[in-house]
């Protein structure tokens, strides 16, 4: 099976490369290249005449929900929402139900991938048992049994010595720690940001410093334990400077870390919360115009690595409640891409060289995968972008079982066209 896009743009920061230039597939691969590839025989042609041409992207937070939660989302129906959003490889968190704390769930997700994914998927194991922050889970198994990293995500652990555990063994295996950084205890009944408009509405805050304090907690754990730490969804002003400043002293003090930002992060803030529209209710949530702005330029300036979905399915039943009961969370698969087009490239804030290395190498590179990339012999996982293409979010279109974002009927510029899986294309619905 062969097949030539030709005629676009192709970026690919793995090699530094913004060029126009065609790509052969054969066979589920990168055979090459190169400017003008004669059309070979038998070879199906895909014309990126105006398009951008960019690595699969790569989503590594998201939420799939099987098992357990099928009704919210499968493996399928998740897999299925990220090839329409222009992501090729899907790295799932562990809070299923029962959780991905051994072997034989993790064996079942690379299992059900296999039948009903459309696209990558790859496991995150949690940390602790059940995700109750007490006993550490086999973190040996797990990664044996192909997880790439450790987290509990959604929640945090709380107790600092299962916390500095966890990282001494994640650093003798050479895995990542993924941490979700909340103190609970500084924000125990909180359903939105604690500010003016928190106030304002009688709802229940969650401080920015419960957020940092745990960034602060686990940057520094992540010293002593010579361990790799990933920020997950980074959303105060203040976390970006600790994970600032804790890059300027990374060497000296033996550690790695790395950050990922949501784009419901860089894109709303808490006043979208005044409707009480229950789909703006994420953990952690929407924060100050302030806290925006120092994510972008946290982005910008590289102290931020990733870009990532967050995508967290929640039926309509079940957000249709008060504000205070309804769960966390919003779907972002299919909204990722345009929100990082719209929001920081069409807007002038960041190169597109930068946010394309966000969505692809940046998140290859900290979870060890052998992605992101369209060097020859790679996976052809590719995904072409209508740069300019101008749309009002439709939710209908999407994939997802579930419908839970706030952006519906948004205005956003930029939007994937195609997608190739191994080889195998998918066309964009939006
Ligand atoms: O908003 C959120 N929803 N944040 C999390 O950390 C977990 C997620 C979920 O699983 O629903």
């Amino acid at each position: 099976m062969k097949l030539l896009i030709h005629g676009g743009r192709v970026i690919d920061p793995s090699q530094k490369l913004d060029k126009m230039l065609d790509i052969l597939v054969e066979n589920g691969h990168i055979a090459q290249l190169a400017s003008n590839i004669n059309p070979t025989a038998g070879a199906k042609l895909v014309s990126a005449q105006g398009k951008l041409v960019v690595p699969g992207l790569i989503d590594m937070h998201t939420h799939l929900r099987e098992p357990g939660r099928e009704d919210e989302e499968t493996i399928s129906s998740g897999t299925k929402a990220a090839v329409n959003g222009g992501i090729t490889t899907v790295v799932c968190m562990a809070n299923t139900n029962p959780v991905n704390d051994n072997q034989a769930v993790t064996e079942f997700i690379y299992s059900q991938a296999k039948k009903t994914g459309y696209c990558n998927v790859y496991a995150v194991g949690s940390i602790t048992k059940g995700q109750q922050g007490k006993l550490l889970v086999e973190m040996g198994e797990l990664k044996a049994a192909g997880a790439v990293a450790y987290s509990d995500d959604g929640c945090s652990v709380k107790n600092t010595e299962v916390m500095r555990r966890a990282l001494e063994y994640a650093s003798m295996l050479d895995m990542p720690l993924i941490c979700h950084c909340q103190d609970d205890d500084l924000a125990p009944q909180g359903v939105m940001h604690e500010g003016l408009i928190s106030t304002m509405l009688g709802l229940e805050g969650m401080p920015a410093l419960a957020e940092e304090t745990m960034v602060a907690r686990d940057i520094s754990l992540a010293a002593l334990a010579g361990a790799r730490v990933h920020i997950a969804h980074v959303s105060t002003a203040g976390s970006v400077e600790l994970v600032r400043q804790a890059k300027a002293r990374a060497k000296a003090m033996g550690i790695k870390v790395s950050a990922e930002a949501a784009p419901h992060h860089f894109s709303l803030t808490h006043e979208a919360v005044r409707n009480f529209d229950t789909n703006t209710k994420v953990n952690p949530p929407l924060r100050t115009a302030e806290d925006v702005a120092a994510i972008i330029e946290g982005l910008k300036d590289g102290v931020i690595d990733v870009i990532a979905s967050d995508h967290a399915p929640h039926t309509s039943a079940e957000k249709e409640a008060e504000y205070n009961y309804a769960p966390f969370g919003m779907i972002g698969l299919e909204t990722m891409l345009p929100l990082a087009l719209t929001k920081l490239v069409h807007s002038g804030a960041m190169q597109l060289m930068d946010v394309i290395a966000k969505l692809t190498i940046n998140p290859a590179r900290i979870l060890g995968l052998d992605k992101g990339t369209l060097t020859v012999g790679a996976d052809a996982d590719i995904t072409i972008i209508d740069l300019d293409k101008r749309f009002t979010l439709d939710i209908a279109k999407s994939k997802s079982k579930s419908k839970n974002t706030p952006f519906k009927g948004v205005e956003l510029q930029g939007a994937p066209v195609m997608t190739l899986v191994a080889g195998k294309l998918n066309t964009s619905e939006y």
